[in-house]
């Protein structure tokens, strides 16, 4: 095997530039998926039905087609839908985060189930409002349970964002492929990047970890 790293020393900086570009991305779309996977995981467990077959419709289109295709239907729809292009980061974030919230509601869903039923009993029995019953007994406890699932996911959008560079994201898919192309040779700057996304998602990993074990501190 021929590896040679020398000459892509010089680009490097230009491929790690791409890790503030994912970050963003992921820690947007992140953030809210996990909001809409909260109002989408309410809806699913509401008694009323139209709202439930509502969130459960939404699930399924949203995890039922690729990712890729989404992000590229929201890129290249745009025009048709809103009248405007608009830009790839913004249909980047966007498509992650309506993919992502389908996938968290039904984590939260789950977590809100797996509370103990005394404790909705207790909180009814006492007269607490369902909402603040809701934001303050059972919402905390289903959280603590499905710290790492949720952990999981943004892994999962961290390497997915990767298809971002198919619309044009500056991303460090995107560098590391721009690289390649400069030098005739891929190899090297595509392992660059693999490095790059497996310390990211290390990372990550221990952040979660942490986080897991402070929370468990209460307990
Ligand atoms: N590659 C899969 C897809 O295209 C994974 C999507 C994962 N999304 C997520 N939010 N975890 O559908």
């Amino acid at each position: 095997m021929n590896l040679d790293f020398k000459q892509i020393i010089p680009s490097i900086p230009y491929i790690l530039q791409g890790i503030s570009v994912t970050l963003e991305i992921v820690l947007l779309a992140g953030l809210l998926g996990f909001i809409l996977g909260i109002i989408l995981s309410l809806l699913k467990i509401s008694s009323i039905n139209i709202l439930n077959w509502l969130a459960d419709a939404y699930t399924s289109i949203f995890r039922g087609t690729p990712l890729v295709l989404q992000l590229m239907l929201i890129y290249y729809g745009s025009p048709q839908i809103t009248g405007y292009q608009i830009q790839p980061y913004t249909a980047a974030v966007l498509s992650f985060a309506l993919n992502s919230g389908a996938y968290v509601s039904e984590i939260i869903r789950a977590g809100i189930l797996a509370v103990d039923k005394g404790q909705r009993e207790a909180a009814m029995a006492l007269g607490v409002p369902y909402r603040k019953m809701m934001w303050d007994i059972i919402l905390p406890q289903a959280l603590k349970n499905i710290l790492p699932a949720l952990m999981n996911e943004f892994i999962s959008l961290t390497k997915e964002s990767a298809i971002v560079t198919t619309i044009g994201v500056m991303d460090i898919m995107r560098r590391s492929y721009q690289v390649g192309a400069k030098y005739y040779s891929f190899f090297e700057p595509l392992l660059v990047a693999g490095l790059i996304y497996y310390l990211m998602v290390m990372i990550l990993t221990l952040l979660g970890k942490a986080l897991e074990r402070r929370m468990r501190q209460g307990d």
